[in-house]
């Protein structure tokens, strides 16, 4: 298995490698950064004793080896918010960042899954969703939002206030990856908990939701969450990779492009995974009266931000000099 890292000298990818490194087995682990203090990241690495082999590429000329014959591509690249800021003013930066990173994975390695971890996720999905069919090599099944971040909240923040041990099948999360656009949905066992506490549900969507702009504030603007979001791409990065492997019982939640636009044509959700991508989506079919209320306010907040990824999509790719976006690719 190959698993490249894109923006791997960056907070989130430096923890990320390390976390496979400790993590996987028999890995190659490719990791790429325009920055080439990557090469350093990959020594520091090669010190800890590990079965994973690790190759380090900088500069956007080699990104083609890099993620030549990747299985997986986790993209971290990206800049981060400051405190006070919303997720989606960092669409026209990140989009010049991930508008080349695409197109080189759609001309280098179109079969691979693609892990997108760059904010704005609920933008930059449907932007990616653009640039690869224009390339006519969109597989809706193999390119995620990876939103698992919010289920290591969900779990973190139950156990904690309900003073209670929550399995991930407990709740899932559904919507989005923004402030109001995520989701947590718990099962009859959690409300019943939550009914003879004095933990509200209405509270518990709040503390979740509000947990990445609580981490960029105490970071005090020298970035946004790295270690609970490094952790949470080994987590569904190691469900792919199980997946892709053959065993048949792993769900995971992210943010896909669904095939039912009626709902949304992107949305977060629990989904089963499969060798060749995600088959289906595991929502319950009865949701709850006010479960439903906040979903449908999340939809319309959705629905902007989708159109947002796609209007930046339009104005990229009518700009004729794409080497422009590749000159804007930053490090994390
Ligand atoms: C998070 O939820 O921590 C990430 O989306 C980073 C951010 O900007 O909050």
């Amino acid at each position: 298995m190959k698993i490249s890292i894109i923006g791997a000298a960056g907070g989130i990818g430096q923890a990320t490698a390390l976390l496979m490194s400790l993590n996987f087995n028999n890995v190659e682990l490719s990791l790429f950064d325009i920055d080439d203090s990557v090469h350093g990241v990959g020594l520091d690495l090669s010190h800890i004793p590990s079965s994973v082999r690790v190759n380090t590429y900088s500069g956007y000329k080699n990104i083609n080896d890099a993620i030549s014959e990747s299985d997986i591509i986790v993209i971290t690249a990206g800049i981060t918010r400051k405190p006070g800021m919303d997720r989606r003013e960092l669409i026209s930066a990140n989009a010049k960042i991930l508008y080349p990173i695409i197109e080189a994975i759609a001309l280098n390695c179109p079969k691979a899954f693609i892990c997108l971890v760059t904010n704005p996720i609920n933008s930059l999905v449907p932007l990616a969703a653009r640039i690869l069919s224009k390339f006519s090599i969109f597989d809706a099944k193999k390119l995620f939002g990876v939103t698992t971040l919010d289920v290591l909240r969900a779990k973190s923040i139950l156990e904690d206030k309900l003073n209670i041990n929550v399995n991930y099948e407990d709740f899932y999360i559904m919507g989005g990856h923004s402030k109001s656009t995520i989701l947590p949905v718990v099962n009859d066992k959690i409300l019943k908990k939550m009914d003879s506490s004095s933990y509200a549900y209405d509270d518990f969507v709040s503390d979740v939701q509000n947990c990445g702009d609580a981490v960029v504030k105490e970071k005090r603007g020298r970035g946004s969450a790295t270690l609970a979001m490094a952790t949470a791409a080994l987590k569904f990065v190691k469900s792919l990779c199980l997946a892709i492997e053959g065993q048949e019982d792993i769900i995971e939640c992210a943010y896909v492009a669904t095939t039912n636009k009626t709902i949304s044509p992107f949305l977060a959700a629990p989904l089963h995974l499969t060798k060749t991508g995600w088959d289906s989506i595991l929502i319950e079919k009865k949701i709850e009266p006010k479960v439903e209320s906040k979903l449908l306010d999340i939809l319309a907040i959705l629905s902007d931000d989708i159109s947002l990824g796609e209007k930046v999509y339009d104005l990229m790719s009518l700009s004729t000099d794409i080497s422009n976006h590749k000159s804007l690719a930053v490090k994390c």
